[in-house]
């Protein structure tokens, strides 16, 4: 979709309604943003002053070791304390935290009280299997409400969460394990997701027979399917919460701003997926005051972030942002339109939902179904709408808009990363909106679009995104390597952080993110390296060597395109390569599949060995192969 995204660039501008200023918490959004920007250490001190912290910290902002930037130094705090603890001594004890329904239509509700009861439940669970203060929990799960259990439970015992999104498969949960170093990994026996069982527990014991680290294996029963328990090394999580130690309190740790909160494995240019490093404090501050500002959100609300909890975007928006604000949400296990296209609308007039938050992939999905689905149901309860994951095509944008907001509901398109943990080009309610446009940076956020040399580019001219100042939910770190963490996002541009995204801006400063500029590619919505996927090709006992390409796709964004150049002695064959996009999916996941596989003769290189993917990309899509100078074929 990238290259039609922008295509009505400054198209036109749709103004709040009066109603949706009145209620919003902020109806200024210029002079907060001027606040922000001109005395960030007041702003940000005078929000974080508003939650719980054992100790004040001594330092709002720490910049004394960039781009290694600290946050609310000296504070001590948990994350839990604010996310669950604290509204146990309020009315909101007995508000509904979660609301679930299965696939299947099964629903299960969770009270601030229950949800705690579930918590320190898990977290005596993993101190009993040895998980202490600084370790880090391996967490891969089907979308139920034990993965925001155990993500809690590691929180409030200071330990830190990976988790590995359901989808992904032997090979990438092996890696993220041996990078973690887990000790203890928390699975399901399965999951469901269009009526088939996924095998879960199966990968994951593959998973485990490639690397050497996990001790204990904490098993959820999901769906009942026959599996293999290793003895000594794996327990059902059924027999575990009989254990007389499990029903004991459990303390919130008082951990110090700074300590890790959980590593999120992410796609980059090169190699292994790099370890994205989020930290208690600071997070905590920035993902609940977003989520308050940008869906200003209310006790009253029903909120529906329509991600898994998997990714960066559950993490904050189903997980800890709504919790933080104390809010209801509504979390949902299975496929958008199983078993009929309408399942969502359904879901939104059954439960009353009030915001729904999704990505382009989905509407653009859902679309195709036409307007009769959605038309069958009452959508009112609908206040505010989100998307985010990839740019919004004005046409699904203008779909979303008028079919399901009702031309009522404003459209938060909002720009952020697995990196950033928070939004960051965003609009408030207030602000007019354009399709296909994140608008405007978030509080304490600068943002701007430059050249290769770090100038400021020519409204309207493409260039590349970058962050201009520090901010509290930023990534600390790529685990255990923080020389990737400077070479990837700070050393282009010294004190500028490289979103690696290419935008324009517009006249009246609205951004327009126009997509990856590195060899990521987003397959509905989801992030992914051609250098992992190459990998996995290349792992295969047929390949030699492997190029993937992401292609533009109606409804997915973007679809992977693989180039595979087969050792002497193999025939390509459709059989052939069926078995390697089939490896694929077993290496990496359903997600990461080729759509195409060509089978080739030669791959277009550089001198200097590197595959040309912009000439494949050029070539298959019949445009011009520009600069060739380096080509080497
Ligand atoms: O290219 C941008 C795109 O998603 C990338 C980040 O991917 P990930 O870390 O998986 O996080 C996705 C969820 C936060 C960005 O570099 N992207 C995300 N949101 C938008 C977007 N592109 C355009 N518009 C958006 N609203």
């Amino acid at each position: 979709m990238n290259e039609t995204t922008n295509s009505n660039f400054e198209s036109d501008v749709y103004y709040p309604s009066q109603n949706t200023i009145d209620e919003a918490h902020c109806k200024d959004y210029e002079s907060m943003y001027k606040e922000s920007i001109r005395n960030p250490e007041a702003f940000w001190g005078k929000i974080a002053a508003e939650f719980y912290w054992s100790k004040i910290w001594d330092k709002v902002i720490d910049d004394s070791n960039p781009p290694f930037y600290k946050w609310f130094t000296g504070g001590k705090t948990n994350i839990v304390f604010n996310a669950v603890d604290r509204h146990l001594k309020t009315w909101r004890r007995n508000k509904l935290a979660l609301i679930w329904e299965s696939e299947d239509g099964e629903v299960r509700t969770y009270s601030y009280f229950a949800l705690n009861r579930e918590i320190v439940k898990f977290a005596n669970i993993l101190k009993s299997m040895g998980v202490e203060r600084g370790d880090i929990v391996t967490i891969y799960m089907p979308r139920i409400p034990e993965l925001v259990f155990a993500m809690l439970a590691c929180a409030k015992i200071g330990a830190a969460h990976s988790v590995v999104y359901g989808g992904f498969s032997v090979e990438a949960l092996a890696e993220r394990i041996e990078d973690a170093e887990s000790k203890v990994l928390v699975t399901a026996d399965g999951g469901f997701m269009r009526g088939k069982l996924i095998n879960l527990k199966e990968i994951a014991d593959e998973a485990i027979s490639r690397q050497g680290t996990i001790e204990h294996v904490v098993v959820i029963k999901r769906t009942g399917q026959e599996i293999h328990m290793e003895n000594g090394r794996d327990y059902w999580y059924h027999d575990l919460i009989k254990l007389p130690v499990v029903n004991q309190s459990c303390e919130t740790e008082s951990l110090d701003s700074e300590e890790m909160l959980f590593i999120l494995y992410t796609s980059g240019t090169t190699g292994r997926p790099k370890g994205i490093v989020h930290t208690h404090g600071g997070y905590m501050v920035y993902t609940a005051t977003t989520l308050k500002y940008v869906f200003d959100l209310k006790d009253e609300d029903r909120y529906w972030c329509a991600a898994d909890p998997g990714w960066i975007t559950g993490h904050s928006y189903i997980v800890y942002g709504p919790l933080l604000n104390g809010a209801t949400s509504f979390m949902y296990e299975g496929a958008p339109n199983y078993p009929y296209p309408n399942r969502w609308w359904k879901m939104i007039e059954n439960y009353g939902i009030t915001i729904l938050y999704t990505a382009p992939t989905a509407i653009r999905g859902l679309m195709r179904f036409g307007n009769a689905w959605p038309n069958r149901h009452d959508l009112s309860s609908l206040r505010m709408l989100g998307s985010v994951g990839e740019p919004i095509n004005p046409e699904a944008w203008k779909w979303y808009y008028n079919t399901i907001g009702q031309e009522r509901c404003p459209i938060m398109d909002t720009w952020w990363q697995t990196e950033t943990g928070g939004f960051m080009i965003t609009p408030l309610p207030v602000t007019p909106l354009k399709p296909g446009s994140a608008t405007l940076p978030f509080f304490g956020i600068e943002v701007d679009v430059v050249d290769t040399d770090g100038n400021p580019v020519q409204n309207g001219e493409e260039g590349i995104l970058v962050v201009k100042k520090p901010w509290p939910s930023m990534l600390r770190t790529i685990y255990k390597d923080p020389e990737r963490y400077k070479t990837q996002y700070w050393n282009r541009f010294g004190t500028m952080y490289e979103a690696g995204d290419s935008a324009r801006k517009d006249k009246d400063g609205y951004i327009w993110v126009i997509g990856r500029l590195d060899d990521v590619i987003k397959v509905s919505g989801y992030r992914l390296g051609t250098a992992e996927i190459e990998s996995a090709l290349v792992s295969h006992s047929a390949v030699a060597e492997a190029a993937a390409i992401g292609l533009p796709h109606e409804v997915k964004g973007n679809t992977i395109h693989a180039y595979v150049l087969l050792k002497a002695g193999q025939t390509p064959s459709e059989q052939l390569a069926e078995a390697l996009r089939h490896h694929v999916g077993h290496e990496i996941g359903p997600i990461a599949k080729p759509e195409k596989i060509n089978f080739v003769e030669v791959l277009p290189k550089t001198r200097s060995g590197k595959i040309m993917r912009r000439l494949l990309k050029a070539r298959a899509l019949g445009l011009p192969e520009g600069d060739k100078s380096t080509l080497e074929e």
